[in-house]
């Protein structure tokens, strides 16, 4: 059989939830500061006596184990790793039948792992194990929770692509920056190290399946990841074949949707909460404007509209948007950009419900209509002129 056509024989990746209790299982593996390198593999034969020893070479000042997760690979690759497991018993093989998916795999060889410091590389020799021991030593400092190795920063490369895998890489990861507010210059990596507690924090949100789990671990996390990125030069793959194909860019695309409405559910109705308390200060300025201090009802209402705008600014810049909240000058710059954008919101409110009007006819809808438009319209824009340094890591 092909290696093409063993990869097309089990293509649906089946859903599996974190398989071990982390909360029982952390207090034992405290105090284990070892590091467990989790390889997924798919007939990757040709590759991984080569990397399993370039791994013990370049760690020989760690305390390391090797998990390799073989998903019952036509080509031998579990009885590869079963004979270097046989010599160096710090190389194990989790083989398991009838599945497929390489986000699974990685998440179950982190399960089975005893050390609280867990990498992910790929087997193919694409990624440069070299990284590892300095990965380890800064996540060992207890400073970071996840290190990266990104080939979008100062001296990393995608190596020999492509030029349509290229682009198309690049393309997929400024959408996916921009859209999750994720600020790794790489989220697509499969190379990366993290400490099993962050994992396990994220657990309960990941969706296991596809290729991306970093992205999903770091689009999961409950609280943001204190992340650094170590530049590498991708190498080409010299045996054996690529298994991204369409099923994993659309299982992508699925986990691109889900969070992006996950984030934005949450934090669309938070910013709509806003701007409905906006409409409770703007009466009470309005109130006091025109009843306590004889004011002009313009002059009270020009300032009510002031007021509440720059509350509602203050209140999303601390509750919607905190992730990227604006301090002093930058603060003042951003409530400028956010008038602006409110001015925008209003005509926009204005010409679909006068639109909706004309067509249906019915007041109240309409008018509903035009506010949801013009607080869509706020929303997205603000997400990305006013608070566009949102993000889910921490520098
Ligand atoms: N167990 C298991 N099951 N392993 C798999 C599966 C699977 O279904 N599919 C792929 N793998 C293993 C491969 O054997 C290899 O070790 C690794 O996962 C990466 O697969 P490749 O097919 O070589 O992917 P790629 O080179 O196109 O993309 C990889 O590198 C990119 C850059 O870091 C992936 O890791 C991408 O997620 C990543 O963006
Ligand atoms: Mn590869």
């Amino acid at each position: 059989m092909s290696a093409a056509a063993a990869n097309a024989r089990i293509t649906a990746d089946r859903p599996l939830s974190w398989p071990i209790d982390t909360a029982s299982a952390l207090p034992a593996e405290r105090g284990d500061e070892s590091l467990s390198v989790v390889i997924p593999t798919f007939n990757e034969a040709g590759n991984i006596a080569e990397l399993l020893q370039r791994i013990a070479a370049c760690l020989a000042d760690v305390d390391w184990t090797v998990i390799v997760v073989d998903d019952d690979s036509p080509d031998g690759t579990a009885e590869v790793v079963r004979r270097a497991g046989a010599v160096d018993p710090r190389i194990r093989c989790l083989k398991r039948i009838g599945r497929r998916g390489l986000s699974s795999a990685c998440l179950e060889g982190m399960a089975m792992a005893r050390g609280r410091f867990l990498a992910v590389i790929d087997a193919d020799l694409q990624h440069d194990e070299r990284l590892l021991p300095r990965m380890f030593e800064l996540l060992a400092t207890g400073d970071f929770d996840l290190i990266v190795g990104s080939r979008y920063m100062d001296n990393g490369t995608v190596g020999s692509w492509r030029r349509s895998r290229r682009w198309l890489s690049r393309a997929a990861t400024q959408l996916t920056r921009s859209l999750l507010a994720i600020r790794l210059t790489d989220p697509m990596s499969g190379f990366f190290m993290i400490r099993r507690e962050a994992v396990a924090r994220a657990a309960p949100r990941l969706s296991d399946s596809g290729f991306k789990l970093l992205l999903d671990l770091v689009a999961s996390s409950p609280a943001p990841l204190r992340a650094v990125e170590l530049p590498y030069a991708f190498s080409a793959r010299v045996h054996g074949l690529s298994k991204l194909d369409a099923g994993v860019m659309r299982s992508f695309i699925g986990l691109l949707l889900r969070q992006c409405a996950r984030r934005s559910c949450g934090r669309f109705g938070r910013f709509c909460l806003i701007g409905t308390s906006g409409i409770g200060v703007h009466l009470l300025v309005l109130e006091i404007g025109v009843t306590t201090l004889h004011v002009a009802f313009p002059a009270a209402q020009t300032v009510a509209v002031l007021v509440s705008m720059a509350s509602n600014y203050t209140l999303n810049n601390r509750f919607t948007f905190d992730a990227g909240r604006l301090h002093g000058i930058a603060f003042l710059n951003g409530l400028s950009r956010f008038a602006m954008l409110c001015a925008l919101g209003a005509v926009l409110n204005v010409a679909v419900a006068d639109a909706a009007m004309r067509l249906g006819g019915l007041r109240l809808p309409a008018a509903a209509l035009g506010i949801l438009a013009g607080a869509l319209c706020n929303y997205v824009l603000s997400g990305v002129f006013v608070w566009r340094r949102g993000s889910a890591i921490r520098p």
